[in-house]
């Protein structure tokens, strides 16, 4: 079942023409945090395309072509200014939309504004982050507001940003892969989260409208402790905080993450988060935008090779994981399933269909599945026969058989 090279290929490049790239481009992807847009413009690099975000003086968030049309000097050392970010080179003025307004070393019965524009794609501005749209005009999509935007008593708060160095589909892989939860995150080298983590799960999967859940059913004594997460095609996933003790019965707990991973390029991926934060934690936002445990590349090289975290595990899979030198094993099947989401949507885009997760009308909210559930239920899971009791459990939790009282 390991990917062909051709598939590899197909799957794992992102430039503006790929098969992949094209796929990607028919969504909205967050392309910066609105904190970041102070009075400088910020250059970005995404899809593997040079760009520049920046917020003009009326407060609206531009993304243009990084290079100036005029003799291609950078616009991170522009000016944001008289509606527009102005190349520092000669003056030429651009606002959001591109558009050229100010040529002022031309004489002034030039036309050559009116004739030439600026690259610029459309943003919009969702708690927080600023999203981008770098796919045809005629194909843009209607944002996808995600249930888990809104949960009673908890607060959406912007979170954390980290890079990886390398493809954006072994980053995303692991979004399906609960397996590793148990190793790479207890067993294998000490507990990053709780100790419950390193029961192992009963796994199962199910695809979804907008993409797929996995199912992770453990025994934690006399509990049976259900984690749902989602992937959102085609490079979106949701989980629930790794604080999850399973000591206490709890139904439909989400204080959720949700998680894109938007390519630099084929060898870079930006993580962007939006977190779901109970105000009784007390954190502050520079605390919610901390990356989780063993994310990034900060700790001592040593210290992650005695303790690695997602960031070691992902990144060392190569720059761009040679998916055609894998053994899948059983464990693999989420990650089975998801490339096949991503490898269907390529198709789709190729045949002039509409990809998973598109085609949504305005104010349509997507139901999603990610929560934890724990339940008393002393019995079941300590015999094999009860293994295929607890994969039952998982499934009752996810059709909604277990209501809060
Ligand atoms: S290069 Fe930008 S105005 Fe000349
Ligand atoms: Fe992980």
């Amino acid at each position: 079942m390991a990917l062909s090279r051709e598939e590899n290929e197909m799957l794992t490049r992102v430039g503006k023409g790929t098969p992949g790239g094209e796929m990607l481009r028919r969504y909205w992807h967050p392309v910066g945090f609105t904190n970041e847009l102070k009075n400088r413009p910020v250059k970005r690099r995404l899809l593997g395309e040079d760009l520049v975000l920046f917020r003009d003086d009326k407060r609206r968030a531009g993304l243009l072509g990084l290079y100036c049309t005029h003799r291609g000097t950078s616009l991170e050392f522009g000016h944001v200014e008289d509606g527009g970010l102005r190349c520092c080179y000669h003056g030429w003025l651009y606002d959001v939309s591109g558009k050229i307004l100010e040529t002022p070393g031309e004489p002034a019965d030039s036309t050559l504004r009116h004739r030439l524009c600026q690259g610029a794609y459309p943003t919009l501005e969702f708690c927080g982050l600023v999203f981008a749209y770098m796919g045809p005009p005629d194909a843009r999509p209607v944002f996808p507001m995600y249930d888990t935007f809104d949960v009673p008593g908890l607060e959406l708060h912007p979170a954390a940003q980290f890079l990886l160095p390398c493809n954006w589909l072994q980053v995303k892989d692991n979004a399906m892969d609960p397996v590793h939860t148990s190793f790479l995150h207890a067993i294998s080298s000490g507990y990053h989260f709780t100790a419950a983590f390193g029961e192992l799960a009963e796994l199962e999967w199910q695809e979804t409208s907008y993409g797929m859940i996995y199912v992770a059913t453990r025994r934690v004594g006399d509990f049976v402790w259900v984690r749902v997460c989602d992937f959102m095609a085609p490079n979106v996933h949701q989980f629930t905080r790794e604080i999850e003790e399973a000591a206490s019965e709890r139904i439909a707990s989400r204080p959720v993450v949700i998680r894109w991973a938007v390519p630099v390029d084929d060898t870079r991926t930006l993580n962007f988060e939006l977190a779901q934060v109970d105000p009784a934690w007390g954190l502050t936002p520079a605390q919610i935008a901390q990356p989780g445990f063993g994310q990034s590349a900060e700790r001592p090289y040593e210290e992650r090779q005695r303790r690695p975290g997602d960031y070691d595990a992902q990144s060392s899979q190569r720059t761009i994981a040679v998916h055609d030198l894998e053994h899948l094993a059983s464990t693999d099947r989420g990650v089975i399933m998801l490339r096949k989401i991503v490898r269907d949507g390529i198709r789709a885009v190729q045949a002039g269909e509409t990809p998973r997760g598109l085609g949504l009308k305005p104010g349509e909210t997507i139901t999603t599945s990610c929560q934890d559930t724990v339940l008393r239920i002393p019995a079941v899971g300590s015999t094999p026969d009860d293994r295929s009791e607890l994969r039952q459990i998982g499934r009752r939790v996810v059709a909604g058989d277990f209501r809060r009282p």
